[in-house]
């Protein structure tokens, strides 16, 4: 029977939801692990079969009431973890099937004028999805000019990004800068801008990565995933920028293909081979799904299924240390 949880909240529709159904295929029963819970799309489609289990992750303290709700309803099928993703290697291995990312926001966080995620909100800077340790507004006002333009060049592809680093270096002496206040600057500073997003879109991007520490937490989270999962058991990963695509798909491809030294040379044995990637192609969504709900367009859905234990991902950390390296940029600010 169809579960009547409803969320009290903003609609959100869960991405790729029947791709994702067909490759972790839960009607032959077992244990889940949501990531991303959210609105609980995912993880109420997959609980519709009485012989699965949820274990859901969500690091947004809102998430926890419509957890409560799910608990009542799905009993001891259902359980919540209000912590961040790369935690996962604290949960107790059951009969694991697959785990599944679905990065970025739900619907709800980004209408929430509170968090600030979005270059609509009004107030103070904040872009805190839930366990930060800093915010938005103390990014701004603290780091110097330098550190900031790395997290806008590296973090948001910003073409702009010295030149609006510097005017927000000068701008704070004098005031406290609020979002519409950040939106405005960016907006004067990028004058001859004729493309179709947003301006500020980049740099509301790279400030709401390096606040949230994206970049660490899927990385250690799809490590663990992996160290959690048993053999057999798929890693699902829905990304929704290039930047987060590109973390999956070194992860994936680097640990399944057998590697080319040279053209001329045959593959030499990947010993590292610890997935089997049977798409190599990511899935995305249809124009009926992107008509329907367009914050789908840039979904990405990449998965692939883990066929040996003992993974070593030196080569994937030091492939994006230098990513690494600006998130922790942050610890001055703890
Ligand atoms: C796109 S939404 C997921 C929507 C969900 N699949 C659904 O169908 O409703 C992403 C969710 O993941 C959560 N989230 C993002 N990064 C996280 C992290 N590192 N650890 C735990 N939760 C995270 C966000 O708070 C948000 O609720």
């Amino acid at each position: 029977m169809e579960a009547t949880i409803v969320p009290d909240v903003q609609k959100h529709y869960p991405v790729l939801l029947n791709e994702i159904i067909s490759v972790i295929t839960p009607q032959h029963g077992g244990t889940f692990i949501d990531c991303t819970f959210g609105q609980g799309g995912y993880s109420k489609k997959i609980l519709e079969n009485p012989k699965n289990k949820v274990i859901a992750f969500d690091r947004d303290k809102n998430a926890i009431k419509l957890s409560e709700k799910f608990i009542h309803h799905y009993k001891d099928r259902f359980k919540f973890i209000h912590n961040k993703f790369s935690q996962i290697k604290k949960i107790n291995n059951e009969n694991i099937k697959a785990i599944i990312f679905d990065l970025g926001y739900s619907t709800n966080q980004i209408f929430d004028n509170d968090k600030g995620l979005s270059f609509n909100s009004k107030g103070k800077l904040n872009m805190q999805m839930g366990i930060n340790s800093f915010s938005a507004h103390d990014v701004i006002h603290k780091l110097d000019k330098k550190e900031l333009a790395k997290i806008f060049k590296y973090f948001g592809d910003e073409n702009n990004a010295n030149k609006i680093s510097l005017a927000i270096s000068k701008k704070r002496g004098q005031d406290i800068l609020k979002t519409e206040d950040l939106v405005k600057l960016i907006n004067k500073e990028k004058k001859n801008y004729n493309f179709k997003i947003n301006k500020s879109t980049k740099i509301f991007q790279s400030l709401r990565i390096f606040v949230n520490q994206e970049i660490s937490e899927l990385i250690y989270g799809l490590i663990n995933a992996y160290k959690l999962l048993p053999i057999n058991g798929y890693i699902v990963v829905v990304t929704f920028h290039s930047l987060e695509d590109r973390i999956v798909k070194f992860f994936f491809k680097n640990y399944s293909e057998d590697k080319k030294v040279s053209r001329y040379l045959p593959s030499s044995k990947n010993v590292n081979k610890i997935f089997e990637l049977l798409n190599t192609k990511p899935i995305i969504p249809s124009i009926k799904e992107i008509k329907s709900n367009p914050s789908s367009r840039s979904a990405k859905l990449r998965y692939a299924k883990k066929i040996k234990e003992g993974g070593n991902f030196d080569e994937f950390l030091s492939k994006f240390n230098n990513l690494l390296e600006i998130e922790n940029i942050g610890k001055k600010l703890c």
